[in-house]
């Protein structure tokens, strides 16, 4: 199976731009490179912060833009977002019980469970899994099928990353989804979104990735508190397969426009500029 993981789109209004930059004019981008070059996908998957006041011409917008993309869409909650604005125009998304936007999709190469991490009640944009949303989890870790791979999406990592602002808002408690999982079944990947940055690594024996954004990005810097300093780094889309034996992430620099040559190109090989 393979899917596309895009992350805080950060939509605004049609024709307005946010720090500098217009996310419908990127997120196109991203879609017709999609189209063109990955028509075997299982889905598109954005992993929250869909837009950045939360409002309903953005959502509008955003609708808009992704009504071009061939492959079908999971879409998530992030800490910008408000459901009920994001439920006007994309009233087909699933729900759960309680109303988050959260599920679990059985695949035959791999389960797919997404968590709703949204606290709207937060002003620090924290995010938080309450009690119907660690028991949303456990059913579904619980339930999933043993046979294949689980990939668990959030929006907000439960781990510090040392973007120390970052690490102020990052999810609020860690340790009550850490115990669902330590008690039902590990997540063969954890995929999230909210840095901004492409980070790897492993949490509690869990692998894990945290997608670039689409939009604006936050600058590598492990020095800065109090404020989260911004960047206008390139974004990338990541293309995940999920075989057998391996599950592999690339990155693709939809927005790159410079050279592109063979390495086995003599001409190229010596040029001195192109
Ligand atoms: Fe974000």
């Amino acid at each position: 199976m393979k899917f596309v993981v895009l992350t805080d789109t950060h939509f605004v209004a049609r024709g307005r731009r946010i720090y500098g930059l217009d996310p419908a004019e990127r997120l196109s981008a991203a879609v017709a490179r999609i189209n063109r070059e990955h028509p075997d996908i299982a889905f598109v998957i954005v992993t929250g912060d869909l837009a950045h006041w939360g409002e309903e011409p953005a959502y509008d917008n955003l609708a808009s833009v992704l009504a071009g993309l061939r492959a079908p869409t999971m879409l998530m909650m992030g800490n910008h977002d408000k459901r009920e604005a994001f439920a006007k125009f994309f009233p087909g998304v699933p729900r759960d019980a309680n109303g988050f936007v959260q599920t679990m999709q059985v695949f035959e190469a791999a389960t797919i469970v997404t968590l709703d991490t949204l606290n709207e009640a937060a002003p620090d944009h924290s995010g938080l899994l309450c009690d119907a949303r660690l028991a949303f989890l456990e059913h579904a870790l619980a339930e999933a099928p043993a046979d294949r791979p689980l990939l668990l999406f959030q929006h907000h990592p439960p781990f510090d990353t040392g973007l120390r602002y970052m690490d102020t808002i990052r999810l609020a408690n860690p340790d009550a989804e850490w115990e669902v999982i330590a008690r039902t079944r590990t997540p063969d990947y954890l995929f999230m979104g909210h840095l901004h940055r492409p980070i790897s690594g492993v949490w509690r024996g869990i692998p894990y990735h945290i997608q670039r954004g689409l939009a604006h990005q936050v600058a590598f810097d492990l020095v800065a508190e109090g404020h989260i300093p911004g960047s206008h780094e390139p974004p990338d889309y990541a293309h995940v397969s999920v075989e057998a034996d391996r599950i592999v992430i690339h990155q693709c620099s939809f927005m790159y426009d410079g050279p592109l040559f063979s390495l086995h190109d003599s001409v190229a090989l010596h040029r001195v500029s192109f």
